[in-house]
């Protein structure tokens, strides 16, 4: 973003719009690196935005080979026993935390996930509720039960298995019987959803069972019944958790079909005890897989971590044996979760059809989701230039501030688009960031630190680290990349001004790109080891004129090809900004037109529709959706989102006044 000049009155006239032409880097194209794919379960569950977890026992934290596996592979826990009632309420309301709380406090130390399982069940139910026989008492019982326990994890815990097991087996279709069934009616699976609720609104409700993964069985369409009558009827539930406990011929048939059609239903899908009896690595693979198909299944969880851990021990169902070896399922599982069984290195890809992005777009917008939050010590007319990462559940936003005071950054997270536009704003001139020139921010996680960047301009390069991404106080003091303008960019910036940089790295190197409002993008480079420091060899790896290829460059991996994508904002005939796009097979090679003119662009007004309302004409600076959230910055090569900024098309005067807000573009023409 170009923080410090009105650019309202240039017009186009100047603009080349030969946009076809390749942009060719001076420099020799490198072979390309394979920066892709992750050697554990967790990292590569993570690219596509999924979770990949597993039970964990409280008593076995203690036995270092099973810790050592939990932290490596693993960003998501569930406790086996620890949070169920006859551990956490033994007596009536006489509340035992401690067991579960050591798990808990462990994984969020870690980074990892946490599912809570489960707050009503028949079985593991103390004999004080399971004798209850009057409605009033078991529902007070019940509620207060849901009610302490979800106090108790709020903000720990993701998602809440509310209700476990309450559909019969065999070819009834209805609920089993239980205390809960038989004292309260069918109504409680509704009342402890409404219940959970209330108590904590921000974690996901999931209901969970065994034996729905076979989308003709008849237990399998009770639930699906209830849960579109919950969706019918407004009753709160996000989520279904298919335990899948398989035999050793795995997954049904119709696996993935029943996932979908839950998904379709609108709540999201999750497998949530995973084992296979003798591991065969196809019936892991096809279990994986299915998931993998389904947009909405948001993560995996193996019941266990060594086959002498399991509750099914003596079929040996998990993916590592009792030594804590990897098995033949583990590698099936990683290849599944689109990663690679050995090292990084070795594992080539074959470079897939250029084709992996198709070479026109288009996209519908949202309205404006995020507006600026001003408060008393902030006036604050815009917010811009965003960089987002989906987290550990949450979508975590960081955005440039403008006012007519200048530029800051803001932090905010979510879960949900839907509620972007109430997350808190925290303001980070407030934190060791500090105030006055601070903009167009850039975050990623570097895994070999362990530590979060951000990447933000303040006339030089400059970036902060943070080792938690969700505590916006956590964040260091700003340094810079360079010592000075590297003598490249000085010789021609002409009048443009040197903006938004840009990391992103292969398993070898990363690069560092700025623009400079003159026509040109600009790279660096070190090495992975040296990285944050050690930036030279700056070269201009493309260039247009002026207007034609501005700023705002974003540059990704492509998931699952050897693509590169560049996006570079520009400002088009109509006065209005839209982005071009080029692909390339290495970080250091040639950038080749994909959709990159204006009347063929990657995203301006002509390719986007408005269902909410054309509350903007500029598609303007912002950020992909990523698949992951580390250093190789991966986006998906389908379904592609695009968090941008926008205005109101008849907003004028100061450019550091403009209301900018931001909204989200979904590409419509995925054929993936
Ligand atoms: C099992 C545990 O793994 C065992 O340690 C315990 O003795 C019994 O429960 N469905 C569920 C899980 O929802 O809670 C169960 O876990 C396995 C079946």
């Amino acid at each position: 973003m170009n923080p410090l000049k009105r650019l309202g009155r240039r017009r186009a006239s100047v603009l080349s719009l030969l946009a076809v032409a390749a942009l060719v880097t001076p420099g020799a194209a490198t072979a390309a690196p394979d920066g892709v794919r992750a050697s554990t379960l967790g990292a590569q569950a993570a690219q596509s935005g999924r979770y990949f977890g597993t039970a964990v026992a409280a008593g076995r934290l203690g036995d270092g080979t099973y810790t050592g596996i939990l932290d490596r592979e693993f960003n998501s826990v569930t406790p086996e026993n620890e949070m169920k009632w006859d551990t956490i309420e033994r007596s009536r309301g006489s509340f035992n935390f401690g067991p579960g709380d050591q798990i808990a406090n462990r994984a969020a130390a870690r980074g990892q996930r946490l599912r809570g399982h489960t707050l009503v069940w028949h079985q593991q139910l103390p004999g004080w509720v399971s004798s209850i026989r009057d409605a009033n008492t078991l529902r007070s019982v019940m509620n207060n039960h849901i009610t302490q326990v979800m106090n108790h994890y709020k903000g720990k815990v993701h998602a809440w298995d509310v209700v476990n097991e309450a559909f019969a087996d065999g070819g009834s279709g209805q609920m089993r019987s239980s205390v809960f069934r038989d004292v309260l009616g069918t109504g409680f699976i509704e009342q402890a959803f409404r219940t959970a609720r209330s108590a904590d609104p921000s974690a996901k409700l999931c209901y969970n069972d065994y034996n729905i993964e076979n989308w003709s069985d008849a237990k399998t369409q009770g639930v699906y019944r209830m849960v579109r009558d919950f969706k019918a009827r407004g009753v709160p539930i996000d989520c279904v958790g298919l335990q899948s406990h398989f035999g050793a011929g795995g997954p049904p048939a119709g696996f993935q079909t029943t996932l979908s059609n839950f998904a379709a239903l609108g709540v999201d899908v999750q497998i949530t005890e995973l084992d296979i009896a003798q591991a065969p690595a196809a019936a892991y693979a096809n279990t994986v897989r299915a998931c993998m198909n389904v947009a909405r299944c948001t993560g995996i969880t193996v019941w266990g971590i060594r086959d002498s851990d399991s509750w099914r021990s003596g079929e040996n169902p998990l993916l590592f044996d009792r030594n804590g070896n990897k098995k033949p399922a583990y590698q099936s599982t990683l290849s599944a979760l689109g990663g690679s069984a050995a090292a990084q290195r070795t594992a080539a890809p074959s470079p897939r059809s250029a084709a992996a992005l198709p070479s026109s777009f288009r996209w519908s917008s949202s309205g404006a989701l995020i507006a600026p939050k001003p408060d008393s010590t902030h006036n604050i007319a815009g917010i811009k230039d965003p960089s987002v990462v989906h987290y550990n559940g949450k979508y975590h936003v960081f955005a440039s501030t403008a006012s007519s005071a200048g530029y800051n950054l803001v932090y905010l997270s979510f879960s949900d688009w839907s509620q972007a536009g109430s997350a808190t704003h925290h303001y980070l001139d407030r934190t060791a960031i500090g105030a006055g020139y601070r903009a167009a921010p850039q975050v990623f996680y570097n895994t070999q630190q362990r530590l979060w960047y951000l990447v933000y301009q303040t006339g030089n390069a400059s970036y902060s680290t943070n080792p938690d991404i969700s505590n916006p106080n956590g964040w260091s003091a700003p340094r810079n990349f360079y010592s000075s303008m590297p003598d490249i960019i000085r010789q021609n910036i002409g009048n443009g001004y040197w903006v938004d940089m840009w990391v992103i790295c292969d398993s070898a190197n990363c690069y560092l790109f700025s623009s400079d409002d003159n026509g040109h993008l600009y790279r660096s480079q070190t090495t992975v080891g040296q990285f944050p420091n050690g930036f030279t060899n700056t070269v201009i790896a493309a260039q247009d004129s002026k207007f034609a290829m501005f700023e705002a460059s974003n540059v990704y991996k492509v998931q699952g090809s050897n693509q590169y994508l560049l996006l570079v904002e520009a400002i088009g005939s109509d006065g209005r900004r839209y982005f071009r796009s080029w692909t390339a097979s290495s970080l250091a090679g040639s950038w080749s037109p994909l959709a990159a003119s204006e009347s063929n662009p990657f995203a301006k007004s002509s390719n986007v529709t408005f269902p909410a309302g054309t509350w903007t004409r500029d598609i303007s600076h912002g950020e992909m959706i990523r698949a992951g959230y580390d250093q190789t910055l991966t986006i998906p090569a389908c379904q592609l989102q695009y968090l941008y900024q926008g205005k109101d098309p008849n907003a004028g005067g100061d450019y550091n006044n403009l209301p900018w807000r931001l909204g989200l573009l979904t590409q419509t023409n995925s054929t993936c």
